[in-house]
C-alpha cells in the first residue's frame, strides 16, 4: 500500500462518519429495493466504489463485490475492508477494464450526481452484466422542467472551491435505460443532504433497472 494503513484507516472512518453525519441513506435505498432480487455469491461491480459503502449491505447479505474508481485513496481504503478485486479507472472513459457479461449485478450511489452526461456509465453497465442483471444507482432528481445544475458552495465541499452537482430527471433516466437495453423495475425518491445540520436538501432518486 502506498500510504500506512493508520492513514487509511483514518481516511475511511472520517468518509463514513461524514456520509452518517450527514443522513447519506443512497446505500440502504438500492440495496432495500434491490434485496428481493438477488442471490448470495452473486458477482456485483461497484461503480466509483469509494471506501464500500454503496455495496457493503449487499456484501453482508453474500455477494462477492468488486470496485472501480479513479481514486487510489479510495481503493487503499476498500483493499482495507477486504475488498480485493479493485480497478483504477475513469468511468468516463469507455471501454472499462472487464469482459462482457462478467457481472451479475452493478452498483453505482453518490457518483452520478458529478456528472451532467451518463451515457457511458449505461452502456457500459450494459455491457458488463449477463442479461437479468440488476443495476442499482441513486441520481440528483428533478422534475423536467427544472435545472440540471446546482452550484454547492465551498462551505458543503471541504473544497476551496463550490462544486457544480447534476441532477437528473426521470425522463432523461428513462432515455438511457431504453437505449441500453434495460428495463425500469422500481424506483424511490429520497432526500440527501450537503450539511452536517441536515438543512441543505437536495432530492435524490434510487433507481434499480433490469438488464434484458
Ligand atoms: C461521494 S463518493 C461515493 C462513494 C460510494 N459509492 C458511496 O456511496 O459512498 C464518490 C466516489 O466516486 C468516485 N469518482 C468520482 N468521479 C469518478 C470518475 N470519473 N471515475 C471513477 N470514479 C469516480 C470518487 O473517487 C469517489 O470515490
Amino acid at each position: 500500500m502506498a500510504r500506512d494503513d493508520n492513514q487509511v484507516k483514518t481516511l475511511l472512518a472520517a468518509y463514513e462518519e461524514e456520509a452518517e453525519a450527514t443522513g447519506w441513506f443512497g446505500p440502504e435505498v438500492v440495496f432495500g429495493l434491490s434485496y428481493a432480487y438477488v442471490q448470495s455469491n452473486d458477482l456485483m461491480l461497484d461503480i466509483g466504489i469509494g471506501t464500500g459503502l454503496g455495496s457493503d449491505l449487499f456484501r453482508k447479505a453474500g455477494l462477492e463485490i468488486h470496485g472501480m474508481d479513479n481514486s487510489q485513496q479510495m481503493l487503499e481504503a476498500c483493499l482495507s475492508k477486504g475488498i480485493k478485486s479493485l480497478q483504477l479507472h475513469d468511468l468516463r472513459i469507455s471501454p472499462y477494464p472487464y469482459k462482457s457479461f462478467s457481472y451479475d449485478h452493478a452498483v453505482c450511489t453518490g457518483v452520478m450526481n458529478f456528472y451532467r452526461d451518463l451515457s457511458v456509465i449505461f452502456k457500459e453497465g450494459a455491457r458488463l452484466l449477463k442479461a437479468g442483471g440488476l443495476f442499482a444507482f441513486v441520481v440528483g432528481d428533478r422534475a423536467e422542467n427544472e435545472p440540471a445544475e446546482i452550484v454547492v458552495g465551498p462551505e458543503h465541499t471541504h473544497t476551496d472551491e463550490p462544486v457544480t452537482m447534476y441532477r437528473h430527471s426521470q425522463e432523461e433516466i428513462s432515455i438511457w435505460v431504453e437505449n441500453n437495453h434495460f428495463r425500469l423495475m422500481r424506483s424511490l425518491p429520497f432526500t440527501m443532504f450537503l450539511d452536517r445540520e441536515q438543512i441543505r436538501k437536495v432530492e435524490a432518486k434510487a433507481y434499480v433497472i433490469r438488464k434484458l
